[in-house]
């Protein structure tokens, strides 16, 4: 990547160049569009009037003031088409954003809680996923996350709730209020998830302590963290993600909505690719933070000193932090390679 790039070149590349989204809650990318439609088809009534008013209610001050809406939106979803609707509106944007795997989180918990059958829900995420992969060539996966405002128990049943369906996802992950609620409270549910041979990951130094991050590492043993822009308050730490490769799932639109960053420009990725650590760019909740994927590059790559060479590097971060297998893992690589070349 010697050649001088336009702004203009840089974000045809940004947009252009294959990628893996791999912290998006399917939940977050319901678009109040879509809630209203499926409000009125369920007979589910909500607070608001109408779509503009729903929108206009989207101004948070931090995570916990996000996760009151989005859970109020959910409401919306009842029956196993719902959930295929709401997967294949994410992944017609994902193919758009040039998107060539995804790993979507759900909140079974979230539906479950409301009577809605556990079946339901992964069925159908599950064939919106199959039908991505059959008819837009994206891989995608699921990924279960336990919502950590519960308690163990929850969790446990969630996971057993989950056991007769433990071809249809890849792994587990924890989301939800993380302030007071550290890893540790679910780590004899993650050691029964990976001793089902289920992948981990979780929301870890978010809105919450770096410490929180350490504890995800060593209790959870997850194999990426969610997040993670609080790691760079602790040297030892950054130390350790450098050295391990422990990816970081970064979701930059999302951290200026929830006033985790006053503004992109003081936003810590450009920081983070420095110092060496795995980063990534995904969208979080898009319907709620104001963007997809390819407007979290865009924006970010518009606030912060980002080059072509980042660009490159935070497609092949995506790549090698993705659960993909080793010959999926190579042949996006070499599809990487290849656009890369077309830019010169
Ligand atoms: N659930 C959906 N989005 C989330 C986020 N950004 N943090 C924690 N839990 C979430
Ligand atoms: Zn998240």
């Amino acid at each position: 990547m010697g050649t001088l790039h336009t702004p203009e070149m840089l974000q045809a590349m940004i947009c252009g160049m294959p990628k893996a989204e791999l912290h998006i809650h399917i939940e977050g990318s319901l678009e109040p569009e879509l809630i209203f439609a499926l409000a009125q088809r369920n007979r589910v009534s909500l607070d608001y009037p109408n779509v503009e008013a729903l929108r206009a209610a989207y101004a948070f001050t931090n995570l916990q003031s996000f996760l009151d809406i989005y859970y109020a939106g959910a409401s919306v979803l009842l029956k196993e088409q719902d959930f295929f609707d709401m997967a294949w509106a994410y992944f017609l944007r994902a193919k758009a954003d040039n998107v060539a795997r995804a790993e979507l989180f759900f909140d079974p918990q979230t539906h479950t809680e409301r009577g809605v059958p556990f079946a339901d829900v992964i069925d159908g995420l599950r064939r919106a996923c199959d039908q991505a992969q059959r008819e837009l060539g994206i891989e995608a996966e699921l990924i279960l996350c336990f919502l950590r405002h519960l308690d163990e128990a929850a969790a446990f049943a969630t996971l057993e709730e989950a056991r007769p369906h433990l071809g249809k996802f890849i792994g587990v992950g924890l989301d939800s209020s993380e302030v007071g609620h550290p890893p540790e409270k679910f780590a004899r549910v993650f050691a029964d998830a990976r001793k089902l041979g289920l992948r981990a990951v979780a929301h870890a130094g978010e809105e919450g302590p770096p410490e929180y991050i350490w504890s995800a590492l060593d209790v959870l043993k997850v194999e990426r963290i969610d997040h993670g822009v609080q790691s760079l308050k602790d040297p030892r730490l950054v130390e350790r993600l450098v050295a391990e490769r422990m990816p970081l799932t970064v979701c930059p639109l999302s951290n200026i909505k929830l006033c985790v960053f006053p503004k992109l420009a003081a936003h810590n990725l450009k920081t983070m690719l420095d110092r060496g650590i795995v980063a990534t760019i995904n969208s979080d909740d898009p319907a709620y933070f104001g963007g997809y994927i390819n407007q979290n590059f865009a924006q970010t790559f518009a606030a912060l000193p980002l080059d072509a060479n980042d660009a490159i590097v935070l497609a092949r971060n995506s790549f090698e932090a993705s659960f993909a297998s080793p010959e999926q893992k190579r042949a996006h690589g070499e599809r990487l390679d290849a656009f890369k070349a077309s830019f010169g």
